[in-house]
């Protein structure tokens, strides 16, 4: 028997699949997520840990689980919580959890899409502010998506999934050579891949879908920003740090850019105070996986992953 500890509550019928498991399993109750102490009191003595992105899996981590630790298993396609080096060393397995959670990230990345170029949060605004209104031909105008350009950075399973979704809507796709589409989704959606550059100059919104690593960290910068098209839209689902956030509320607030959606922040759960100061901005608090089927399926996914090592298995899905 060994010990599967999981740092937040999960669904019940994820939660359930374990307990079915001769394992031990221990499930954070706590209100609130463990502090980091919490955190690392939790996982001592663990053989294996299912993660969620807030949670650093450092040497810290690492040591206070101690060395019987065989699997750490993200709760998340992205893993840049996790020091993969220093798992690695330790013979520590890592897992996340790619292919459950793309279209639901879609749907968050494409309603961003359409709230900030119709204004959507502008108007729930001021309904709810009680100011009055009245119907006018020239009033709360946005912008059409029809027949303009996305520019995906990331065209992964989540950038596709986006893709699909825009080009349902009329737009035309394009995409950063840097980081393609596969085949046959790019010749599906006569999507066009260009240089980062051409592409970030050249396209009416420039949504971001690709992980945060050394390479991409800030890729979204004041330099291309102030490239981008006077009046185009910036989409984040990815992670806030692959975006310059002050960078992007000065040209939010200059009126270069038209505006943003962002569902992840640069120092989340922070969101930079500039930003909440703007109208042309929608805002999201980390929703892209959030719906029951898909959290459901990523829990079920990392716990396959936790109880495959246990077993002397290869885990489906190790990054
Ligand atoms: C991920 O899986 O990396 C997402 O950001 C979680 O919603």
């Amino acid at each position: 028997m060994a010990r599967i500890c999981i740092t937040d509550a999960i669904p019940e019928a994820s939660a359930e699949k374990l307990r079915a498991t001769n394992h031990e399993v221990s499930i954070w109750d706590g209100a609130e997520p463990p502090t980091r102490s919490e955190l690392l009191e939790l996982v001592a003595g663990a053989d294996a840990v299912l993660t969620v992105l807030s949670d650093g899996v450092d040497e810290e981590f690492l040591d206070a689980a101690g060395p019987q630790l065989r699997i750490v298993a993200n709760v998340a396609v992205g893993y840049n919580n996790i020091d993969l080096a220093a798992c690695r060393a330790r013979g520590v397995v890592v897992t996340n959890t790619p292919g459950v959670l793309f279209d639901a990230t879609a749907d968050i990345a494409f309603g961003l899409l359409l709230a900030v170029t119709r204004r959507l949060g502008e108007g729930e605004r001021l309904i709810r502010s009680g100011r009055p209104w009245r119907y006018r031909t020239t009033f709360m105008l946005g912008r059409s998506i029809e027949g303009k350009t996305i520019g995906l950075i990331g065209a992964g399973q989540i950038g596709t999934a986006m893709a699909r979704r825009c080009r349902a809507f009329g737009m035309a796709i394009a995409y950063a050579e840097e980081h393609p589409m596969r085949e046959p989704a790019a010749s599906e959606l006569a999507a066009t891949g260009m240089p980062l550059d051409e592409l970030v100059a050249g396209c009416d919104v420039i949504s971001l879908h690709c992980p945060l690593t050394a390479e991409t960290h800030h890729i979204l910068n004041a330099e291309r920003m102030a490239a981008m098209r006077p009046g185009s839209y910036v989409i984040n689902t990815a992670r806030g740090a692959c975006i310059d956030e002050q960078a992007l509320a000065e040209a939010l607030a200059s009126g270069h850019l038209g505006g943003a959606g962002l569902d992840v922040y640069e120092d989340e759960p922070r969101v930079n105070p500039a930003l909440l100061e703007l109208e042309n901005v929608v805002l999201l608090p980390h929703l892209g996986s959030a719906n029951i089927e898909t959290r459901t399926a990523m829990c079920d996914l990392a716990a396959e992953n936790a109880l495959a090592v246990l077993a002397g298995r290869p885990a489906p899905s190790a990054v």
